[in-house]
């Protein structure tokens, strides 16, 4: 067997046949599904009328194919594991098709599978291929009919996408539904589902006057877990229509919600699907975050009506051009309905986190690949979120006007079409007149690109002097780099006054805030009529995906921590201030000498805590220590146990130093209002929450009595997961076990909260907890085969620092043997939860040994084109 090969972008082809129309006749069964496909197909006119006709197909059962009505002999077709070959077709023709394929085991979660009994489906990217014959690839737009006959008894629900047309009773205790899109849509929004599903309906008036009906499909459990999600969907409609001017062009949409599923969401034509984890939520099972993830998850489905469905992507590589503007669209969106500083501090905290790692790993790529192996590899935080960064970067340089003008523009050009990400900046150009050429470099070059920023204040002239060097590190198959148009928002905020200056560039005043543009290797900048000493304050709002080095000193920090006019930046002052003392802290620790807690935190802190901010979402985010996964990005080596000891130690520090105010802001924030996930209560939770986190850093008897409070008090999920995580981090066992076999018995019926609790014990710091993994593999409610639940378990022992990277290796091994083993059954889910061994480089050299071990070691299994692509890459 050879090795998988990549695809190309430069070898991009348009098809030389369009499907207009399909219809699709569904049989269903667990083993044994009848798929009748009737495709009507033209060639382009300006094919080759010699081009063969060929169909991606995978994992099919051929049973018949015809040619307007005449069955094709064996000599008529090729037939590979991959596609049906016809060579010889008609300009424009009926091609019928007849396949078998086994739903009940399809472990991949691609095409159409089955779920707790449910059959559902999903498309996107390549799994339409494995429902029948077809050319799989977005620029071939189809509407669709289809007919889904299935038992009426275990599948009372049938559904599909668009609008229902007909059904009826059957023999045989079988029914049918027929479905109809008028859209034309490319088949990766294809969907259907079947099961014995219950709904909540509502409806939604469009801005025109026109009635939608909103239905959420549910199992008749989580029918009490569904208000949330609806709300969102209604708040999201709304939202598009104001913001974008998008309307919703069919009369009704679907939300279905499903336990076993690779991602969190899929947008298919008015029927999305979702894991059940991203949609359902209750009081009681449910977190603050949940809710704010679900509700921004479904908006980013509905948002991909337009940003994706009725303007969709060319071929695979454009898939930023959806993605990107998509995310960038939910953010806003999130940012609308609640805190604005806190989505975006939260954005860009997860994104320099885990986005920057894998710009700096083996596996980096640009937000437009030129090629790939497996397309659901690239499914990344680059495309999304870097992606969405660079959307916002247009959006900053145009303003938002122009950028809505490029945005009407592009869904009135471009509607019903498959197109690029040159069409789509390209309209942002034509309606602003920018210039935007050298921008498009963010599209094609990978890696995070780093500005050495140094400044000078002049007194003798009054003057500024910021000089900002740019460069981006080489990237695996792309050694050199071009430097970036990069926007730089900023202000010089007076040391005196405390307030922002007026910048004055070139004898042109700009303004208290202004964007400058670094666009060669190196620039300076000269303000003038500087009339104090300023500390610049760079990259407000974090203006651009990159790396910010300045040579702050302490005192500056302290000083824009307080004085910022940008919220974002007060927030990145006292992030950058902890990190200075955490880098000494963890030298400390290396060398084996006492650490010292630095004072200067301590007095920030004590500010924070005891004056007067207003916003407590934002205070919550600012007395919250960069995450262990943060900081060591920051290292040139990653010493896992060092960085652990240096954050315990100023987590401690802190909750002796400033233990009576956090027990007062503790007790101020305590409230029996009845839960809501408004932005006011969610606030005061967060305050709350982590001023109880800095007690228990001591543990000190009453910090424990709050939580054993309030985890007995059980007034909402969030609060007691909050208390019980605590609770089992801490040496306390003897608490701590008893609450969570309690909490393991009360729940067991519910699989969204025993992923929370399997989540909660293999993320303890302590050294038992590769036992513990172990042990809960074995439990009922964990399954090798569901993602949700490997994730919960396995994804998040991933994440726990210091016990994954146990010195023995053992924790390494674990990984490899559970991706060795769902390589076999969910290529996808492996290729994903094989990253953190990928990041060998970044550590010592014992772990790095340890750790390329064992991707040799799953290098020699038969492997699946996902999982071979990355550890192919990570082993390069
Ligand atoms: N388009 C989906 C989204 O962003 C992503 C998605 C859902 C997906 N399921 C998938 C991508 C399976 C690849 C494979 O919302
Ligand atoms: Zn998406």
């Amino acid at each position: 067997m050879s090795d998988p090969q990549p695809v190309y972008l430069s070898d991009y082809q348009p098809p030389a046949y369009q499907v207009t129309h399909t219809e699709l006749t569904f049989d269903l069964d667990p083993a044994a599904t009848r798929v009748k496909a009737r495709l009507h197909i033209e060639r382009h006119p300006s094919a080759d009328s010699q081009a063969p006709l060929v169909l991606n197909g995978e994992q099919l059962t051929l049973i018949s194919v015809a040619i307007d009505g005449n069955s094709l002999p064996d000599a008529a077709y090729q037939l590979t594991d991959e596609v049906l070959h016809i060579a010889d077709v008609p300009e424009a023709f009926m091609l019928e098709s007849e396949v078998e394929i086994a739903p009940s085991s399809n472990t991949a979660l691609e095409g159409l599978y089955q779920s707790n009994g449910m059959y559902c489906t999903q498309c996107e990217a390549e799994g339409f291929r494995r429902i029948t014959y077809y050319p799989d690839r977005p620029d071939v737009m189809a509407t669709f009919k289809v007919t889904v006959i299935g038992n009426a008894t275990s599948e009372p629900v049938l559904l599909a996408n668009g609008n229902p047309i007909n059904q009826g009773v059957l023999e045989n205790g079988r029914h049918f539904a027929i479905w109809e899109d008028p859209h034309p849509k490319p088949c990766y929004l294809f969907a259907l589902v079947a099961g014995n599903l219950h709904k909540v309906e509502d409806s939604f008036e469009t801005v025109s006057g026109r009635n939608v009906t909103l239905q959420l499909w549910v199992e008749q459990e989580n029918l009490d877990k569904t208000e949330h999600a609806m709300a969102s969907l209604k708040r999201a409609m709304a939202w598009d229509e104001q913001v974008y001017g998008r309307e919703y062009d069919l009369d009704l949409f679907m939300i279905v919600a499903v336990n076993d599923f690779n991602m969190g969401a899929m947008e298919n034509k008015g029927l999305n699907i979702f894991n059940s984890a991203a949609v359902l939520t209750h009081p009681n099972t449910a977190t603050d975050a949940t809710f704010q993830n679900v509700e921004g998850i479904v908006a980013h489905e509905y948002f991909h009506n337009w940003s994706g469905n009725r303007v969709t992507c060319r071929d695979w590589f454009q898939l930023s051009l959806k993605e990107g503007f998509t995310v960038f669209r939910d953010q806003c969106f999130s940012a609308d309905t609640n805190s604005a500083p806190v989505k975006r501090i939260q954005d860009v905290s997860f994104f320099r986190t885990a986005q920057f790692a894998e710009d700096a790993g083996p596996t980096a790529h640009p937000i437009r690949p030129d090629h790939f192996i497996e397309i659901t590899n690239f499914y990344t935080l680059t495309i999304y979120e870097k992606g969405a960064e660079v959307v916002r970067m247009l959006r900053n340089l145009l303003g938002w006007e122009d950028f809505r003008r490029g945005s009407d523009l592009y869904f009135e050009r471009f509607d019903g079409q498959a197109v690029t990400i040159e069409d789509f900046v390209g309209c942002m150009a034509e309606v602003s007149g920018a210039d935007l050429n050298q921008f498009m470099r963010w599209y094609s070059q990978a890696g995070t690109p780093e500005i050495d920023a140094h400044g000078e204040y002049d007194y003798a002239h009054a003057e500024y002097h910021l000089t900002l060097r740019q460069r981006t590190p080489a990237t695996p198959g792309q050694p050199e780099k071009l430097p970036l148009h990069i926007p730089v928002r900023m202000g010089l905020v007076g040391t005196k006054s405390g307030q922002d200056l007026t910048l004055t560039l070139s004898g042109e005043k700009l303004g208290k805030d202004a964007v400058i543009h670094l666009t060669d290797d190196e620039q300076t900048f000269v303000f003038t009529d500087v009339a104090e000493a300023p500390v610049p304050s760079l990259l407000r709002d974090f203006s651009a995906p990159v790396k910010l080095h300045f040579p702050y000193s302490r005192e500056d920090l302290a000083f824009l921590l307080t004085h910022d006019s940008d919220g974002f930046n007060r927030w990145d002052a006292g992030q950058r201030l902890a990190m200075l003392a955490l880098d000494d802290l963890i030298a400390a620790h290396r060398n084996g000498v006492e650490k010292v807690m630095d004072t200067r935190v301590v007095e920030a802190f004590r500010t924070l805590l005891t004056g007067a901010m207003s916003d407590k979402a934002v205070l919550a985010e600012m007395l919250t220590l960069p995450s262990e996964a943060y900081i060591a990005e920051q290292q040139p080596i990653v010493d896992v146990d060092a960085i652990h000891a240096a954050r315990e130690f100023v987590r401690q520090s802190l909750a002796v130093a400033l233990r009576d105010e956090f027990v007062a802001v503790y007790k101020a924030n305590q409230s029996d209002e009845p839960y809501a996930p408004t932005p006011e209560q969610i606030a005061q939770r967060s305050l709350k929450n982590i001023a109880l986190t800095y007690l228990m850093a001591i543990e000190d008897e009453e910090g424990i009595a709050f939580c054993e409070t309030q985890f007995a008090a059980e007034h909402n999920m969030t609060d007691v997961r909050h208390a019980l995580t605590l609770l089992v981090h801490s040496d306390r066992d003897d608490i701590a076990s008893p609450a969570l076999k309690a909490f393991g018995e009360k729940w067991a019926h519910d699989p969204l909260v025993m992923d929370q609790w399997f989540t909660i014990q293999v993320s303890r710091p302590q050294s038992d907890v590769l036992d513990r993994v172990q042990y809960l593999m074995q439990h009922p409610a964990f399954s090798i085969k569901n993602p949700n639940k490997v994730r919960a378990l396995i994804g998040a022992f991933a994440q726990n620092r210091v016990n994954f990277h146990r010195l023995d290796g053992k924790g390494y091994a674990l990984l490899a043997d559970v991706v060795i083993e769902l390589n076999r059954l969910n290529p996808e889910i492996a290729a994903r939860l094989v990253t953190p061994l990928t990041r060998w480089q970044r550590f010592d050299e014992e772990r790095q040994q340890l750790m390329r071990d064992e991707l040799v070691r799953i290098k020699q299994e038969p492997l699946s084109s996902n999982v071979f692509e990355v550890v192919e890459k990570a082993l390069a």
